[in-house]
Protein backbone atom coordinates (compact mmCIF):
# COMPACT_ATOMS: atom_id res chain seq x y z
CA UNK A 1 0.00 0.00 0.00
CA UNK A 2 0.88 3.39 -0.61
CA UNK A 3 -0.66 6.27 1.12
CA UNK A 4 -0.96 9.38 -0.86
CA UNK A 5 -2.77 12.94 -1.68
CA UNK A 6 -2.20 12.65 -5.10
CA UNK A 7 -1.27 14.94 -7.56
CA UNK A 8 2.12 12.04 -8.05
CA UNK A 9 5.48 13.18 -8.66
CA UNK A 10 8.48 11.07 -9.04
CA UNK A 11 8.72 10.75 -5.09
CA UNK A 12 5.56 8.78 -5.08
CA UNK A 13 6.06 6.87 -8.36
CA UNK A 14 9.38 5.85 -6.29
CA UNK A 15 7.28 4.35 -3.62
CA UNK A 16 4.94 2.60 -6.33
CA UNK A 17 8.18 1.32 -7.63
CA UNK A 18 9.12 -0.16 -4.51
CA UNK A 19 6.13 -1.50 -3.85
CA UNK A 20 6.22 -3.56 -7.39
CA UNK A 21 9.50 -4.55 -6.52
CA UNK A 22 8.16 -5.74 -2.55
CA UNK A 23 5.02 -7.66 -4.36
CA UNK A 24 7.04 -9.20 -6.89
CA UNK A 25 10.22 -10.39 -4.62
CA UNK A 26 9.69 -14.51 -3.58
CA UNK A 27 8.99 -13.99 0.05
CA UNK A 28 11.21 -16.63 0.94
CA UNK A 29 8.20 -18.45 2.88
CA UNK A 30 7.44 -22.43 1.97
CA UNK A 31 4.34 -22.28 1.44
CA UNK A 32 3.34 -21.21 -2.03
CA UNK A 33 2.61 -17.31 -2.66
CA UNK A 34 -0.72 -15.42 -3.15
CA UNK A 35 0.06 -12.89 -6.25
CA UNK A 36 -0.03 -9.72 -4.06
CA UNK A 37 -0.63 -6.11 -5.92
CA UNK A 38 0.65 -2.74 -5.40
CA UNK A 39 -2.26 -0.62 -3.96
CA UNK A 40 -1.80 3.36 -4.40
CA UNK A 41 -4.43 5.46 -2.19
CA UNK A 42 -5.65 8.76 -3.16
CA UNK A 43 -7.12 11.18 -0.31
CA UNK A 44 -7.07 14.39 0.36
CA UNK A 45 -7.33 13.61 4.26
CA UNK A 46 -9.09 16.82 5.23
CA UNK A 47 -8.63 16.13 9.38
CA UNK A 48 -4.62 16.97 8.81
CA UNK A 49 -5.54 20.34 7.47
CA UNK A 50 -6.52 23.48 9.94
CA UNK A 51 -9.01 25.96 8.65
CA UNK A 52 -6.89 28.34 6.21
CA UNK A 53 -4.28 25.85 5.27
CA UNK A 54 -4.14 25.01 1.97
CA UNK A 55 -7.18 22.01 1.93
CA UNK A 56 -9.28 24.14 -0.72
CA UNK A 57 -6.46 24.39 -3.14
CA UNK A 58 -4.34 21.54 -2.58
CA UNK A 59 -3.54 20.39 -6.42
CA UNK A 60 -6.02 17.13 -7.85
CA UNK A 61 -5.72 15.51 -11.02
CA UNK A 62 -6.80 12.00 -10.40
CA UNK A 63 -6.97 10.83 -13.81
CA UNK A 64 -3.06 12.12 -14.62
CA UNK A 65 -2.35 9.96 -11.30
CA UNK A 66 -3.87 6.80 -12.41
CA UNK A 67 -1.87 6.61 -15.51
CA UNK A 68 0.88 7.38 -14.56
CA UNK A 69 0.72 4.44 -11.68
CA UNK A 70 -0.23 2.31 -13.58
CA UNK A 71 3.04 2.70 -15.59
CA UNK A 72 5.31 2.16 -12.51
CA UNK A 73 3.43 -1.15 -11.99
CA UNK A 74 0.12 -0.49 -9.46
CA UNK A 75 -2.58 -2.35 -9.74
CA UNK A 76 -5.25 -0.89 -7.70
CA UNK A 77 -6.11 2.60 -6.45
CA UNK A 78 -8.41 3.38 -4.08
CA UNK A 79 -9.39 7.10 -4.33
CA UNK A 80 -12.86 8.31 -2.17
CA UNK A 81 -13.55 11.41 -2.86
CA UNK A 82 -16.54 12.01 -0.26
CA UNK A 83 -14.82 12.20 2.94
CA UNK A 84 -17.76 10.98 4.84
CA UNK A 85 -16.70 7.42 3.53
CA UNK A 86 -13.51 7.62 5.49
CA UNK A 87 -15.26 9.50 8.55
CA UNK A 88 -18.42 7.54 9.52
CA UNK A 89 -17.81 9.62 12.58
CA UNK A 90 -15.48 12.05 14.03
CA UNK A 91 -15.02 10.33 17.18
CA UNK A 92 -12.72 7.76 16.85
CA UNK A 93 -8.89 9.08 16.48
CA UNK A 94 -4.97 7.81 16.88
CA UNK A 95 -2.78 9.95 18.49
CA UNK A 96 0.71 9.39 18.74
CA UNK A 97 1.54 11.64 21.64
CA UNK A 98 5.37 11.69 22.27
CA UNK A 99 6.15 12.15 18.71
CA UNK A 100 3.68 14.66 17.25
CA UNK A 101 4.09 17.75 19.24
CA UNK A 102 7.75 18.99 17.92
CA UNK A 103 9.09 19.91 14.35
CA UNK A 104 6.30 20.21 12.18
CA UNK A 105 3.49 19.74 14.66
CA UNK A 106 4.35 22.67 16.61
CA UNK A 107 3.16 24.66 13.61
CA UNK A 108 -0.09 22.36 12.81
CA UNK A 109 -1.19 20.97 16.43
CA UNK A 110 -3.89 18.85 14.60
CA UNK A 111 -1.82 17.40 11.46
CA UNK A 112 -0.03 14.44 12.75
CA UNK A 113 -3.38 13.18 14.66
CA UNK A 114 -4.89 13.41 10.95
CA UNK A 115 -2.42 11.31 9.40
CA UNK A 116 -2.24 8.85 11.62
CA UNK A 117 -5.57 8.53 12.01
CA UNK A 118 -6.06 8.27 8.18
CA UNK A 119 -3.49 5.67 8.23
CA UNK A 120 -4.36 2.99 10.61
CA UNK A 121 -8.16 3.68 8.54
CA UNK A 122 -6.28 2.51 5.12
CA UNK A 123 -4.23 0.03 7.04
CA UNK A 124 -7.40 -1.48 8.53
CA UNK A 125 -8.99 -1.31 5.29
CA UNK A 126 -6.00 -2.74 2.87
CA UNK A 127 -4.33 -4.87 5.93
CA UNK A 128 -0.97 -4.70 3.57
CA UNK A 129 2.54 -6.82 3.80
CA UNK A 130 3.93 -3.81 3.42
CA UNK A 131 3.11 0.30 3.60
CA UNK A 132 5.78 2.61 1.59
CA UNK A 133 6.25 5.80 2.86
CA UNK A 134 8.94 8.67 2.02
CA UNK A 135 11.81 9.97 3.93
CA UNK A 136 10.80 13.38 2.97
CA UNK A 137 8.22 13.31 5.69
CA UNK A 138 10.55 11.91 8.30
CA UNK A 139 8.56 12.97 11.35
CA UNK A 140 5.42 11.33 9.33
CA UNK A 141 8.01 8.42 9.04
CA UNK A 142 8.81 8.29 12.67
CA UNK A 143 4.91 8.24 14.30
CA UNK A 144 3.49 5.61 11.50
CA UNK A 145 5.93 3.55 13.00
CA UNK A 146 5.83 4.01 16.15
CA UNK A 147 1.72 3.72 15.57
CA UNK A 148 2.18 0.42 13.75
CA UNK A 149 4.07 -1.09 16.26
CA UNK A 150 1.78 0.24 19.24
CA UNK A 151 -1.32 -1.02 17.50
CA UNK A 152 -0.10 -5.06 16.42
CA UNK A 153 -0.75 -4.28 12.85
CA UNK A 154 -0.08 -6.57 10.68
CA UNK A 155 2.82 -6.23 7.59
CA UNK A 156 5.65 -3.52 7.86
CA UNK A 157 6.12 0.07 7.47
CA UNK A 158 8.67 0.65 4.56
CA UNK A 159 10.79 3.92 4.18
CA UNK A 160 12.32 5.39 1.14
CA UNK A 161 15.16 8.41 0.23
CA UNK A 162 13.72 12.12 -0.77
CA UNK A 163 13.69 12.25 -4.36
CA UNK A 164 14.64 15.47 -5.68
CA UNK A 165 14.50 17.54 -8.92
CA UNK A 166 17.33 18.54 -11.01
CA UNK A 167 18.12 21.64 -9.59
CA UNK A 168 18.11 19.88 -5.44
CA UNK A 169 14.63 20.82 -4.67
CA UNK A 170 12.56 18.14 -2.88
CA UNK A 171 10.14 16.99 -5.11
CA UNK A 172 6.10 17.96 -3.40
CA UNK A 173 3.07 18.45 -4.96
CA UNK A 174 2.83 21.64 -2.95
CA UNK A 175 5.52 22.61 -5.29
CA UNK A 176 3.63 23.02 -8.21
CA UNK A 177 1.92 26.47 -6.20
CA UNK A 178 5.28 28.58 -6.26
CA UNK A 179 5.34 31.30 -8.07
CA UNK A 180 8.70 31.31 -10.71
CA UNK A 181 10.32 34.00 -8.63
CA UNK A 182 9.67 31.95 -5.33
CA UNK A 183 10.31 28.61 -7.23
CA UNK A 184 13.79 29.83 -7.53
CA UNK A 185 14.12 31.45 -4.12
CA UNK A 186 13.59 28.06 -2.65
CA UNK A 187 16.88 26.53 -3.67
CA UNK A 188 17.90 27.87 -0.51
CA UNK A 189 16.50 25.25 1.12
CA UNK A 190 18.70 21.91 -0.48
CA UNK A 191 21.62 24.86 -0.47
CA UNK A 192 21.22 25.02 3.31
CA UNK A 193 20.49 21.34 4.08
CA UNK A 194 23.38 20.34 1.63
CA UNK A 195 26.03 22.57 3.92
CA UNK A 196 24.96 21.49 6.88
CA UNK A 197 25.70 17.76 5.70
CA UNK A 198 29.01 19.31 4.51
CA UNK A 199 30.28 21.11 7.55
CA UNK A 200 29.24 18.11 9.31
CA UNK A 201 31.21 15.25 6.98
CA UNK A 202 34.28 18.14 7.64
CA UNK A 203 33.74 17.39 11.25
CA UNK A 204 31.21 20.05 13.15
CA UNK A 205 29.17 18.41 15.69
CA UNK A 206 27.38 21.19 17.70
CA UNK A 207 24.00 22.58 16.72
CA UNK A 208 25.67 26.54 16.35
CA UNK A 209 28.58 25.52 14.18
CA UNK A 210 26.03 22.96 12.07
CA UNK A 211 23.22 25.30 11.72
CA UNK A 212 25.41 28.83 11.58
CA UNK A 213 22.68 31.44 10.76
CA UNK A 214 19.99 30.09 9.06
CA UNK A 215 16.93 32.82 9.21
CA UNK A 216 20.13 33.95 6.69
CA UNK A 217 21.30 31.51 5.00
CA UNK A 218 17.31 30.75 3.92
CA UNK A 219 16.10 34.30 3.11
CA UNK A 220 13.61 35.31 1.64
CA UNK A 221 11.89 32.22 2.94
CA UNK A 222 10.24 32.81 6.28
CA UNK A 223 11.35 29.81 8.61
CA UNK A 224 8.58 27.91 10.44
CA UNK A 225 11.71 26.14 12.22
CA UNK A 226 14.99 24.72 11.67
CA UNK A 227 15.74 21.93 13.69
CA UNK A 228 18.95 19.67 14.86
CA UNK A 229 17.73 16.02 16.34
CA UNK A 230 17.95 12.63 17.12
CA UNK A 231 16.83 10.70 14.35
CA UNK A 232 15.11 8.29 16.28
CA UNK A 233 13.21 9.69 18.97
CA UNK A 234 13.24 13.65 17.18
CA UNK A 235 14.23 15.46 20.27
CA UNK A 236 16.88 18.35 20.42
CA UNK A 237 20.83 17.33 19.92
CA UNK A 238 23.06 20.35 21.13
CA UNK A 239 26.07 17.62 20.11
CA UNK A 240 25.69 14.86 17.08
CA UNK A 241 26.59 11.83 18.66
CA UNK A 242 24.34 9.16 17.23
CA UNK A 243 22.52 9.60 13.88
CA UNK A 244 20.60 12.65 13.85
CA UNK A 245 18.30 14.92 10.97
CA UNK A 246 18.66 18.40 10.29
CA UNK A 247 15.07 19.52 9.23
CA UNK A 248 13.36 22.95 7.83
CA UNK A 249 10.30 23.97 7.75
CA UNK A 250 10.07 27.72 5.13
CA UNK A 251 7.60 29.23 3.66
CA UNK A 252 8.08 30.89 -0.07
CA UNK A 253 4.86 33.46 -0.56
CA UNK A 254 2.07 31.34 0.28
CA UNK A 255 3.54 27.88 0.29
CA UNK A 256 5.33 26.02 2.98
CA UNK A 257 8.08 23.76 2.28
CA UNK A 258 9.87 20.94 4.30
CA UNK A 259 13.47 19.01 3.65
CA UNK A 260 16.09 17.26 5.69
CA UNK A 261 18.91 15.24 5.91
CA UNK A 262 20.40 12.29 8.14
CA UNK A 263 24.06 13.02 9.64
CA UNK A 264 25.16 9.52 10.45
CA UNK A 265 28.29 9.73 12.61
P1 LIG B 1 1.71 13.04 0.26
O1 LIG B 1 2.27 14.36 0.64
O2 LIG B 1 0.94 12.90 -1.02
O3 LIG B 1 2.89 12.01 0.25
C1 LIG B 1 2.64 10.65 0.05
C2 LIG B 1 3.92 9.87 0.29
O4 LIG B 1 4.92 10.28 -0.64
C3 LIG B 1 4.51 10.11 1.70
O5 LIG B 1 5.00 8.88 2.22
C4 LIG B 1 5.64 11.09 1.41
O6 LIG B 1 6.68 11.02 2.37
C5 LIG B 1 6.11 10.60 0.05
N1 LIG B 1 6.85 11.65 -0.66
C6 LIG B 1 6.44 12.92 -0.92
N2 LIG B 1 7.40 13.62 -1.55
C7 LIG B 1 8.45 12.77 -1.68
C8 LIG B 1 9.77 12.89 -2.25
N3 LIG B 1 10.19 14.02 -2.80
N4 LIG B 1 10.59 11.80 -2.21
C9 LIG B 1 10.16 10.65 -1.64
N5 LIG B 1 8.94 10.47 -1.08
C10 LIG B 1 8.10 11.51 -1.12
O7 LIG B 1 2.22 12.33 3.11
C11 LIG B 1 1.07 12.36 2.73
O8 LIG B 1 0.71 12.54 1.41
C12 LIG B 1 -0.11 12.20 3.69
O9 LIG B 1 0.22 12.76 4.94
C13 LIG B 1 -0.56 10.72 3.85
C14 LIG B 1 0.54 9.84 4.45
C15 LIG B 1 -1.03 10.15 2.51
C16 LIG B 1 -1.77 10.67 4.83
O10 LIG B 1 -2.82 11.47 4.38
Amino acid sequence: MVPTMGYLHEGHLSLLRQGRRLVDAPSGSTEVDEPGSVLLTIFVNPTQFAPGEDLDVYPRDEAGDLAKAAACGADVAFCPTDPGLMYPSLHTWVSVEQLSGGLCGASRPHHFRGVSTVVAKLWGLARPDFGVFGDKDFQQLAILTRMHADLFLRGEVVSMPIVREPDGLAMSSRNARLSAEMRAHALVIPAFVQAVQRRFAQGERSRAALLGDFEEALAPGKVDYVALVDAADLTPVDIVQQPARVAVAAHFGQVRLIDNALLAP
